[in-house]
């Protein structure tokens, strides 16, 4: 396990996976029930943007910091976190701010060093597991409350990663398949992420949305050029919301030949 996600705190492919979390879970609050938030690959939780690894690639300073410069209605709420928690917050830090009484949190991280700091961090308000993800979407799965949010924010350190996402996402349907699950995914060239739309069609999983943002023509299979979140039973309202944060989020990170779209993959 190589990946350290300190490196790429808040860079656009976060900014663009946190807004998107942030809108899930409250659209999920409108409901009083109580909503479990699994968070599969959680990270340590919140990021010192100004220091160590985050200020050694500077990555966020091409991210939220033009956010945070030139803020858009679309994203103030995930803004309006971002500016009052102080350091850079990752999912976790996320959630536990939006958590109503009734809701909890249950975090897999599965670096040891990660884990310790993760748990330090959040254990008392949070469940923190040193479990690997791919088990826990069985393990984990149905919740009590029979309504969870899972969010599944793997490294992609391997190139099977695509593949080994599939298999999860069909193991979480099958354990829970109400559940809503936002599986983040990395753009570099076309043919994978072709593959992987074809892989959900031909799942059988119902009801699934993409929204992607790339920042320039995915043609360079050596860069990062965007990231998609796929979202099985989005709540209501999402195809809309994604769209604005989406252009929102492109028209501040975004080169000229950057874009974004939201794409139903799968019909209800
Ligand atoms: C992209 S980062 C997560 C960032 C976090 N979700 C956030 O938004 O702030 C991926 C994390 O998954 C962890 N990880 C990698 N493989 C894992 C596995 N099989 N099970 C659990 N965690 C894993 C890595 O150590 C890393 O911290």
């Amino acid at each position: 396990m190589n990946y350290r996600h300190a490196f790429h705190a808040g860079n656009f492919a976060d900014c663009m996976k946190h807004a998107l979390l942030v809108w899930l879970l409250r659209a999920m609050q409108r409901k009083p029930a109580g909503v479990m938030v699994l968070d599969t690959h959680a990270g340590i939780g919140r990021y010192d943007l100004e220091t160590g690894p985050a200020q050694r690639t500077g990555e966020w300073r091409d991210g939220i910091a033009r956010l945070l410069a030139a803020p858009s209605g679309a994203l103030a709420e995930y803004l309006g976190l971002v500016r009052s928690l102080g350091l850079y917050p990752g999912s976790p830090a996320l959630v536990l701010e939006m958590l109503r009484p009734q809701d909890r949190l249950v975090c897999c991280e599965l670096h040891p060093e990660d884990h310790a700091t993760l748990k330090r961090g959040f254990g008392r308000h949070a469940t923190v597991h040193k479990r690997d993800a791919w088990e826990a979407l069985g393990g984990l799965l149905p919740p009590a409350e029979r309504r969870a949010l899972v969010l599944i924010d793997p490294p992609y350190e391997t190139e099977d990663e695509f593949e080994r996402l599939m298999e999860g996402l069909k193991l979480g349907v099958s354990r829970f398949r109400s559940g809503v699950f936002a599986a983040w995914y990395p753009i570099k060239h076309r043919a994978p992420v072709r593959a992987f739309h074809q892989a959900l069609r031909d799942s059988g999983i119902r009801d699934v949305v993409t929204a992607e943002l790339w920042l320039r023509p995915p043609l360079d299979a050596a860069r990062l050029n965007g990231c998609g979140l796929a979202v099985i039973n989005p709540p209501f309202g999402f195809e809309a919301a994604a769209g604005e944060m989406l252009a929102a989020l492109s028209a501040v990170l975004g080169e000229l030949d950057g874009g974004c779209a939201v794409e139903r993959i799968c019909d209800e």
